[in-house]
């Protein structure tokens, strides 16, 4: 679904059909966006603000003045992916497509960059008014995707056109004004369709109900690969051990341990085309965690471990078995300190993976905690392609084009990162 993840401004001017928005609103959230609304000063005589934060993933706005935060306008703006005005009133489009900032919803109009869809509501006669028809003319002539009213009956009895489209149309054209802005930005190609299944971070494996065994992943480079493949068009589900705030994709699972992350990746896999493996997966755990804190006073507690299921070796053998989706591609991740290409094409083999992101740990800005990442691409047929230092979200994207063309059954290609 191309609309889940997405951030959407939801612009409410102030015409009857504003009790309509209310609706829309909850089919936006239920379709798995992130939605603020904004109303303007005549939609909320129509439907009170409180309706709208309620059913809203944020408060709804209103004020251009006087609200907690500086320029709500610009913020707004910047936030979001993607603006729907449902209704758009006579006045909303004319003050629109004559660049006036009235209030909180046109100055974030003006403030944005992101895709614009205007569902006009009004009366037959204003809606067939030359003056709105070329405003509304002169807002697509500019990109702004215009979903036509219905005819049918309209307040105070009248019959025509300018009744609201229905929430089912309006959907419609917010996916695909969403998709031709990310095909436009070159992204939502080669992943979009596929179901991704990332998992990050480090688990944690309980000692006591106070302690635990860690490991040093941030969970930034799995992040970054969720939210990259998200961008690409992937619906994207991200199991995530680690404490970083939820990327914008379709479903986020968080999970502690090792047999958790286990349950969700091995549940969930079997309607998976690609299983990216970045979490760094505890090998073993305490084979009999305490209820109760260990005290000192208790004395120097002997801490029996246990192995942890393999995950990427299970999803590997699964495949084998044919009890994987057609063409699925698995990546693992190795972080090594010695011996690193010898020891990831063990680690290759024995799993079964497609490919493995191999990290020297012991690089400088590489690994754990950095905001950068430097890795080697090694692939089953022993190929590999180094990748030079760069922010995690760059290194997300090389992999994920690494994906695609494994998808498509095509060598590693040169261009993919430095020469090798
Ligand atoms: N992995 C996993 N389940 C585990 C441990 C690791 O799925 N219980 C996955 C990781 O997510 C990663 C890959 O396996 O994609 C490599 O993990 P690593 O711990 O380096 O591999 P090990 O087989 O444990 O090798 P070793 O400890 O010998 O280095």
């Amino acid at each position: 679904m191309p609309l889940a993840g997405a951030r959407v401004v939801l612009g409410v001017s102030g015409g009857i059909a504003a009790y309509k928005a209310v609706e829309l609103l909850r089919r936006l959230v239920d379709a798995g966006c992130e939605v603020t609304p904004v109303l303007t000063g005549t939609a909320t005589r129509f439907v009170g603000a409180a309706t709208f934060s309620a059913l809203g993933s944020h408060p709804a706005e209103t004020e251009l003045f006087g609200g907690a935060a500086p320029i709500p306008h610009t913020r707004l703006g910047r936030w979001a992916d993607l603006v729907v005005v449902a209704p758009a009133t006579a006045r909303l489009i004319g003050e629109y497509a004559a660049g006036i900032a009235a209030d909180l919803l046109g100055a974030t109009l003006l403030a944005t960059r992101a895709p614009v869809v205007i569902c006009p509501a009004m009366h037959a006669e204003m809606w067939e008014h030359p003056a709105v028809q070329d405003a509304v003319a002169l807002l697509r002539s500019r990109g702004v995707v215009v979903v036509e009213p219905d005819s049918g009956r309209l307040a105070g009895g009248d019959e025509g056109p300018g009744r609201l489209a229905a929430p089912e149309r309006i959907l419609d054209a917010a996916a695909g004004a969403l998709a031709a802005a990310r095909a436009a930005r070159g992204l939502g190609g080669e992943l979009a369709g596929l179901e991704v299944l990332v998992t990050a971070g480090g688990t944690r494996e309980p000692i006591d109900p106070v302690r635990f065994i860690a490991n040093r992943s941030s969970g930034r480079q799995g992040h970054a690969l969720a939210e990259v493949a998200a961008e690409r068009g992937a619906r994207v589900v991200l199991v995530t051990a680690s404490e970083l705030p939820a990327p914008r994709v379709a479903e986020v699972v968080r999970v502690e341990t090792a047999s958790e992350l286990a349950a969700e990746v091995l549940g969930r896999s079997g309607s998976a085309d690609v299983v990216v493996m970045a979490a760094a997966v505890a090998d073993f755990r305490p084979a009999r965690p305490s209820a109760e804190k260990l005290a000192k006073a208790d004395g120097l507690p002997e801490l029996v471990l246990e192995p942890t299921e393999d995950v990427l070796a299970e999803l590997g053998r699964r495949r084998l078995a044919g009890e994987a989706p057609e063409g699925q591609v698995i990546v693992g991740f190795a972080a090594e300190t010695r011996d690193v290409l010898e020891r990831a094409r063990r680690k290759l083999e024995a799993k079964g993976a497609d490919l493995l992101v191999v990290n020297d740990v012991t690089r400088p800005g590489a690994g754990f905690g950095h905001e950068t990442n430097a890795v080697t691409l090694l692939y089953r047929g022993g190929e590999t392609v180094e990748v030079p230092t760069a922010p995690k979200p760059t290194i997300a994207g090389v992999v994920l084009d690494a994906v695609a063309r494994l998808r498509r059954n095509r060598p590693p290609a040169r261009d993919e990162g430095a020469a090798p």
